[in-house]
């Protein structure tokens, strides 16, 4: 975070507006009054149950449990804490993939998978002599279907899709893709790390066998999230930290108490005020496309009518180099891609999936918005980001015709 700033990204005097809240959220005041006095307070190890020291940072990270498991619709011993959403992918794929490859080497992928997901399923595949199947998407982001049907039979050992993309917001329903999948007896792994506090979760009956979630997209601390595995995944998963037999023993390593605590608190404001949050969300979207679009049209979305989250949208300004944009928007913090790739070079990966050109994604930027957007947010937005793409395309001559 910038030095001097304050949690929504107000720096001194200077308000400097944040956009960017699918590469990751402040804390939220509410989580951190809660995480305070477990960082001074309680530093005792949840697995030294022979004292109260041990016992009372035992009982906090057993109550982040059942936070965190009642705000998805699991059980308690079915939430297993992780680093974070990356370490979950990793655990989920590798791990049931390790502990059911005989006969099973192979992974299903979507083309649009965060690169937590694909990295965790190429390593799954290679460990096990196995291959990643890629099921494509269309123009606007939406999963092939009659491609997953295909991909999907008794060789698979998981097939994994996201809930939601964190570039463009397109919602797949994890419902539909359990249904096809059930009959081949693929594990179905699905990355809810966006959708976790913007869109209705519901494990119950759902078919998802394996979730992950993070604790820093939902306005809780970095470092934690959490694997939710089923009975049966949880008794075949290989640990890929093994150790003091902590998390039902697929993850070794002391517990980060006051983390874990505050992911806790964190999922229960996600479970109660989502609903609440993605109206808010939803128009202020709205009022940013219409105030670009009445200033700098053309402006596409690039996930054309596909749903999506509300906070999120992925637009596309022809004729105006993106990096260019936001060089002339320092009072904006949004992004041309995922955090993690934000310092690689290349197109965005699920941009180039859904078939644009290198122009096209190197046009395009992600505006996410969140719990503390407001309308005041938008306006600034508007504003900045009309002058700087009317001077990026004037310096770049453009004309007007393309892309729109
Ligand atoms: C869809 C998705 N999956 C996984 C991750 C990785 O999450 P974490 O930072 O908790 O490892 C991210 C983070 O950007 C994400 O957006």
């Amino acid at each position: 975070m910038v030095a001097n700033s304050d949690a929504f990204g107000r720096i001194g005097s200077c308000i400097m507006v944040y956009l960017d809240y699918n590469a990751t959220t402040p804390l939220d005041p509410r989580v951190l009054e809660g995480m305070a006095p477990v960082l001074t307070d309680v530093f005792g190890n949840p697995a030294s149950l022979q004292h109260i020291h041990g016992r009372e940072a035992a009982e906090l990270v057993e109550g982040a449990r059942d936070r965190v498991s009642h705000a998805v619709g699991a059980r308690r011993q079915e939430v297993i804490f992780t680093s974070g959403a990356t370490e979950a992918a990793a655990l989920g794929i590798i791990g049931a993939v390790l502990g059911r490859a005989h006969g099973r080497p192979n992974v299903v992928v979507a083309a649009t998978e965060h690169k937590a997901v694909l990295a965790a399923a190429e390593l799954a595949a290679r460990l096990c002599q196995g291959v990643v199947r890629t099921v494509p998407v269309d123009s606007c982001g939406r999963l092939d279907f009659e491609f997953l049907d295909a991909a999907v039979d008794d060789s698979v050992a998981v097939v994994a899709i996201m809930a939601a993309n964190n570039e463009t917001g397109v919602l797949t329903d994890p419902v539909e893709v359990a249904e096809r999948i059930r009959a081949s007896g693929a594990w179905f792994f699905c990355d809810s790390t966006q959708s976790f506090g913007k869109a209705a979760l519901d494990l119950t009956d759902s078919g998802i066998d394996m979730l992950a979630v993070s604790s820093h997209k939902i306005y809780g601390p970095k470092g934690t999230g959490a694997l939710v595995a089923t009975r049966q995944v949880r008794k075949a998963l290989v640990p890929l930290a093994a150790g003091g037999g902590q998390e039902g023993g697929l993850r070794g390593g002391t517990v980060d108490v006051p983390a874990v605590h505050g992911f806790g608190l964190a999922a229960e404001l996600a479970a109660k005020e989502q609903a609440a949050d993605a109206v808010r969300a939803g128009g202020l979207v709205d009022r940013l496309l219409s105030g670009l679009r009445s200033s700098v049209s053309p402006v596409l979305v690039n996930s054309g009518g596909a749903p999506r989250l509300a906070n999120t949208v992925n637009l596309r300004f022809p004729g105006a180099d993106a990096d260019a944009v936001m060089a002339r928007s320092p009072g904006l913090a949004v992004s041309t891609g995922s955090a993690c790739q934000a310092s690689v070079p290349a197109p965005s990966h699920v941009l180039s999936a859904m078939g644009l050109d290198r122009r096209g994604a190197e046009e395009s930027l992600r505006v996410s918005l969140g719990r503390f957007s407001t309308e005041a947010d938008i306006g600034r937005a508007v504003a900045e980001l009309s002058l700087a793409v009317s001077d990026v395309r004037r310096t770049a001559g453009w004309e007007g015709t393309d892309g729109a």
